[in-house]
């Protein structure tokens, strides 16, 4: 529609017809099916305001979504169509592994093109937005929604929500395209820095480090073109996002010019009674309006106290239309005008959903996310199955663990996926000629103690325990299998319900039996390869030491099990490397590589007690930032710099030489990083700034080179202006975030 039309409409709108516009409801209110992922309650909405609402969430499928606007439209004066949101994370019917381990990937290109496969896939389901990504830098493992996180590393994190933004906005403002859906960053701002990793805690810290570390990922994703962004829970100094003027207009809007649609978090608007700024909806309601809100996600706020609002003055009418006006040419963009059902067509979804391209895509991603933590002597990959025998010259097999056949292996935000598509690892052994293999569960994954309302789900027949006999059956087949095999593939992990939204654990070690499990296991087998799946990273010390092989997946996704036999048997190799640290203990977190020094560093080896050190444990991670094995070995030459001294407006070029050192080919991802030695605040003691992969040939050497310009050395110094500070710096061209920063040069 053209721009002066949308005017037009805007201005013969009633009140209520506007207010409507800012207001999201479930669609059960619609008549709709949906999932229902939050506090459940009756929203209380005035049947005329509920005729008039601009849009609704997680109500998905061509059907449907025709169905819902069809009816929503014939009854609509405006004849503005619904918009139709989702929770649409990391695909929507085929499933792709979780942000997390698609951080582990190094490579932004990857995530864009599995986010333009979703948007695909979503498109024809009718589905106009979707709330992703989640720019939310993360450092807690405790956290449960580390999964949806791509890292601990803001120059990563930053890569990819530009990447995922670009592919799921793809082919958006082509006009009759019918392409590409709206993409929402969020949370904004700081979600990931709960304290105690506890969902919805307190967030605070200084300005400098929230600017420094936590906001450039949202910003990439502003400046990458999204057309909506969404409020976090939790306060930023001492101020809830979703009625902070300072973070929503003061930077938001007008630092980083966003003009698309502000949506807050689910709820969000009322809770900020329950945080205790507000007294009431009606001043919960002002300030979010004032904070530049637009669209109030499942509450009443809006819906009852706008009116009041306006008619009294609180809120200009000039503020709500700039709001309406926001949702109106979101809508327009996305061509509803012209078109209220988009791309919403069951023959589509036929065409598209779990199409074999995207299949092939999904096994793709669970390779190169998956990291190798561990491979004792070569164990990996196993030696080619084969021969009438069926035994590999590995020897007998035997898969046991309660992942080994799970077909709801796929993280928690996987709401719209295809759990009967699902590859599980027993499936895909079992498709492959001549590998034989006995399996068994052995355990389940979790027990009451392990999930506080495991019991509950039970009672209520979500969730299936097994009785005492299952268990001892299970168990006992686990041992058997376990004595006579050659080699145990023992599928461990953490149950999907531990993880994702309200999923914060106290302990980061593998639930239920599973340990005794392996213990056991341990005992009786000559080899056992772990394959874990987890979404955050868990304490591994002791399966470090009982496994000869450790293979982190993550939730790999619709294909996990294909790709994992794939890895296993080295059809391909595992390429991922950690984009969150992975502590030794539990009290180390939050652990995080690009930390600061300490007056009293500690260098790891002196006993000496007045230093920056735990008693009992090491500083450093048990597995560092950007590690990961393959099946290949690599040496890194010294960096070389092409100057001593870097000059503003010019480039420093450092290199090194990458060997192959084994013999088989590979993937390297080599990683530069820099440290600020003096500045006029502390500076941590590397950062990330490049990285590049490399397919290297048994032997071969490639010359890896780095440009490094003054603009990535820049940081909010002193006086909080964003500058680079003349002075040393440290550079190192390594295989992960603990490797030696040799080079060094000088910035005038
Ligand atoms: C709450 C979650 O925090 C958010 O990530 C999600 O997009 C909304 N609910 C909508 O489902």
């Amino acid at each position: 529609m053209e721009e002066q039309k949308l005017r037009t409409l805007l201005e013969s709108m009633t009140l209520t017809e506007k207010i409507g516009q800012l207001i999201q409801v479930p669609g059960n209110m619609l008549n709709a099916r949906g999932q229902e992922l939050g506090v459940r309650e009756d929203l209380g909405i005035s049947e005329e305001i509920l005729r008039n609402v601009g849009s609704t969430l997680n109500v998905t499928g061509a059907a449907q979504i025709r169905r819902v606007q069809e009816a929503y439209l014939r009854q609509s004066r405006t004849k503005i169509p619904l918009l139709f949101m989702a929770d649409i994370i990391y695909g929507f019917r085929t499933v792709y592994p979780i942000p997390l381990a698609l951080g582990c990937s190094f490579e932004p290109e990857l995530l864009k093109r599995l986010c333009r496969a979703t948007s695909e896939e979503s498109v024809a389901a009718g589905v106009h937005v979707t709330f992703s990504p989640m720019g939310d830098l993360v450092r807690d493992a405790r956290w449960g929604r580390c999964l949806e996180s791509t890292g601990e590393d803001p120059f990563l994190n930053t890569e990819y929500v530009k990447a995922m933004v670009e592919g799921f906005q793809e082919g958006l403002s082509q006009e009759g395209a019918c392409r590409g859906m709206a993409s929402c960053v969020k949370h904004f701002a700081a979600y990931g820095a709960a304290e105690g990793g506890r969902d919805y805690n307190t967030v605070d810290m200084s300005e400098r480090r929230l600017r420094q570390e936590y906001l450039p990922s949202y910003r990439a994703g502003v400046e990458a073109g999204c057309e909506m962004v969404m409020t976090s829970f939790n306060t930023v100094d001492g101020i809830p996002a979703t009625g902070n003027c300072w973070l929503m207009r003061q930077v938001l809007r007008e630092e980083w010019g966003f003009d698309g649609v502000l949506i807050t978090d689910y709820a969000a608007i009322a809770e900020l009674m329950a945080h205790g700024v507000a007294a009431d909806k009606k001043e919960a309601a002002r300030m979010a309006m004032e904070a530049g809100v637009d669209i109030d996600m499942c509450t009443d706020c809006y819906a009852s106290q706008l009116e009041g609002l306006i008619r009294e003055g609180t809120i200009r009418q000039e503020q709500l239309d700039a709001a309406v006006w926001r949702v109106l040419c979101l809508k327009n963009r996305l061509g509803l005008f012209e078109d209220p059902f988009r791309g919403a067509r069951e023959e589509a979804e036929k065409q598209v959903f779990l199409k074999e391209s995207f299949r092939s895509l999904a096994r793709e991603a669970a390779v190169k996310f998956s990291v190798l933590l561990e491979n004792k002597e070569g164990l990996l990959p196993l030696a080619p199955t084969g021969g009438k025998s069926g035994e590999a010259r590995t020897g007998r097999i035997a898969l046991i663990g309660p992942f080994a056949d799970r077909k709801d292996a796929l993280g928690l935000w996987a709401l719209h996926g295809d759990r009967e598509a699902v590859v599980t690892i027993r499936e895909a052994f079992s498709e492959t000629e001549g590998l034989e293999f006995a399996w068994c569960e052995g355990c389940e994954t979790i027990l009451p103690e392990d999930y506080t309302d495991l019991p509950a789900l039970a009672a209520q027949g979500e969730r299936k325990l097994w009785s005492r006999e299952e268990r001892n059956r299970q168990w006992e087949q686990a041992m058997e299998l376990s004595g006579t095999a050659d080699l145990v593939v023992l599928a461990l992990g953490e149950d999907t319900i531990q993880g994702g939204e309200g999923g914060s654990r106290t302990r980061l070690s593998l639930p239920g039996d599973q340990m005794k499990l392996l213990r056991e296991v341990r005992k009786r087998a000559r080899k056992v390869v772990v394959v874990l799946f987890a979404g955050r990273p868990l304490v591994l010390d002791e399966v470090k030491e009982l496994a000869d092989a450790l293979l982190l997946v993550w939730y790999p996704g619709t294909e996990g099990g294909s790709a994992i036999r794939d890895m296993l048997f080295g059809i391909c190799e595992p390429q991922g490397r950690l984009s969150m640290s992975m502590p030794r203990s539990l009290g180390q977190v939050p652990l995080y590589y690009n930390a600061f020094s300490t007056g009293r560093p500690y260098d790891g080896h002196t006993p000496v007690r007045f230093f920056s050190r735990y008693e009992d444990c090491p500083n450093t991670p048990l597995y560092p930032f950007g590690y990961g094995l393959s099946y290949h070995s690599a040496s890194y030459g010294p960096v070389q710099l092409d100057g001593t001294v870097l000059k503003r407006g010019e480039t420093l070029m450092a290199s090194a030489r990458v060997t192959n050192t084994g013999d088989r080919a590979g993937s390297e991802t080599v990683q530069l990083y820099l440290q600020d030695v003096t500045g006029s605040v502390v500076r941590p003691v590397k950062e990330l700034k490049g990285t590049q992969k490399l397919w290297l040939q048994p032997g071969e050497t490639k010359q890896v080179c780095f440009a490094i310009t003054e603009e990535m050395l820049r940081f909010y110094g002193k006086d909080m202006s964003y500058q680079a500070e003349p002075g040393l710096f440290r550079v190192g061209i390594c295989a992960d975030s603990s490797g030696r920063l040799e080079g060094e040069f000088v910035l005038e």
